[in-house]
């Protein structure tokens, strides 16, 4: 078969390596038929994460056919129409009884990261009952692909981390796909303002599109002067970090009113300053994590029931043997305009 697969800082090319074979009894073999590139490959590629290996195959997101299941595989079959979670849990240890399954003692994010992933034309998925979900009928797939991580991402780690209220004033710092998906699932509770920043127009024009009350510019504009002038001084009462680097971990924590909540989603690759000695009197909460993906069976009844159309994230699509190009436009997004975009088998 054919994988897009890692080799080593800088390179990676889609080529002919073996098929995956079950290895274990829980095991399933998926045909995928869609998959997608998120952020985090481009990072594995610059070199940023060590324990991948030359050699891997890349990706963590991805619906497809069920093409085999291992023995004592009970809720799937072959054929069956699969989403698969970017967190592999093997649903016995202690944290995926807790719901915690990114800290799954035998799993956790291990596709496209420690095992091969999903961007070729099978995958191996350790522990399939737990770790894929049937593809209701009649829904958009490129809807679903956005299921594997983005969505419950900004769900788990923004929306639901930061408490989102009715009539709260919520700001999101990154209006990549991930902080659109923060933007999506927040309005599940109403919120009254949901203001967005980043420093790319096009993004930000596009998140008014998708709920967002009032876009600021980080790159001609203060945000956080500008947030003080929209919200009559008060501040926000939820502030959800989507970038992952010290500047705007220090706009979220420049922006909560007493009582607010600094949910970081950003990975962060080195230290960020924390205002301790402003924000202990003010009674800020923070929270930060690793998706566990335990909300994806609500979010998959949120897309079937159109409540939020996650498919208006894809801007590009490709073919499996287009892959690179994929890459080029994706690594570029600025420039290409893209959000998400999809990998298709045909
Ligand atoms: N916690 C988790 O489990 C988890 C899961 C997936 C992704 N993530 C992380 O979430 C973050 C966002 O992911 P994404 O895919 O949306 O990334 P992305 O790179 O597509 O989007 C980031 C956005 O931030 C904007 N930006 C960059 N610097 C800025 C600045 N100084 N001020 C304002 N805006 C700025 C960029 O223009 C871009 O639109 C990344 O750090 C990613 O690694 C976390
Ligand atoms: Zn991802
Ligand atoms: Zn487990």
């Amino acid at each position: 078969m054919k994988a897009l697969v890692y080799e080593g800082p800088g390179s990676k090319e889609w080529k002919d390596v073996p098929k995956p074979q079950i290895l274990e009894s829980t095991d399933v073999i998926v045909k995928v038929t869609k998959t997608t590139i998120c952020g985090t490959d481009l990072h594995i590629l610059k070199g940023d994460v060590p324990e991948t290996k030359p050699g891997t195959i890349l990706g963590h997101e991805g619906i497809g056919i069920v093409e085999e299941a291992g023995p004592a595989v009970k809720n799937f079959k072959a054929g069956d129409e699969v989403i698969i979670s970017c967190v592999t849990s093997c649903g016995r240890c202690e944290y995926c009884k807790e719901g915690m399954y990114s800290h799954c003692e035998d799993g956790g994010w291990i596709l496209g990261h420690l095992i091969d992933g999903t961007q070729a034309e099978y995958v191996r998925i350790p522990y399939g009952d737990n770790s894929l979900y049937h593809v209701p009928k009649g829904v958009d797939t490129d809807a679903l692909v956005m299921l594997s991580d983005i969505l419950p991402t900004g769900f788990e780690i923004g929306v639901k981390s930061g408490g989102v209220k009715p009539g709260d004033v919520v700001a999101i710092v990154g209006a990549g796909p991930i902080g659109i998906s923060a933007l999506l699932t927040s309005q599940f509770y109403s919120p009254a303002e949901i203001i967005m920043i980043d420093m790319d127009e096009n993004r930000l024009k596009e998140a008014k599109t998708f709920g967002a009350t009032h876009v600021i510019n980080s790159r001609t504009e203060d945000p956080v002067k500008r947030i003080f002038e929209l919200t009559e001084n008060k501040g926000v009462d939820v502030a959800m970090e989507a970038v992952g680097i010290p500047a705007t971990f220090d706009i979220c924590q420049s922006i909560l009113k007493p009582g607010g909540s600094l949910a970081n989603i950003g990975v962060h690759g080195s230290p960020v300053e924390l205002q301790a000695q402003k924000l202990w009197i003010q009674n800020i909460k923070i929270t930060m994590g690793l998706v566990n993906t335990n909300t994806t069976p609500l979010l998959l009844k949120t897309v079937v029931s159109d409540k939020i159309q996650p498919e208006k994230l894809i801007t590009h699509h490709f073919t499996f043997d287009e892959i690179i190009d994929a890459y080029d436009v994706f690594g570029n997004a600025a420039k290409e305009k893209a959000l998400k975009v999809i990998i298709s088998r045909d």
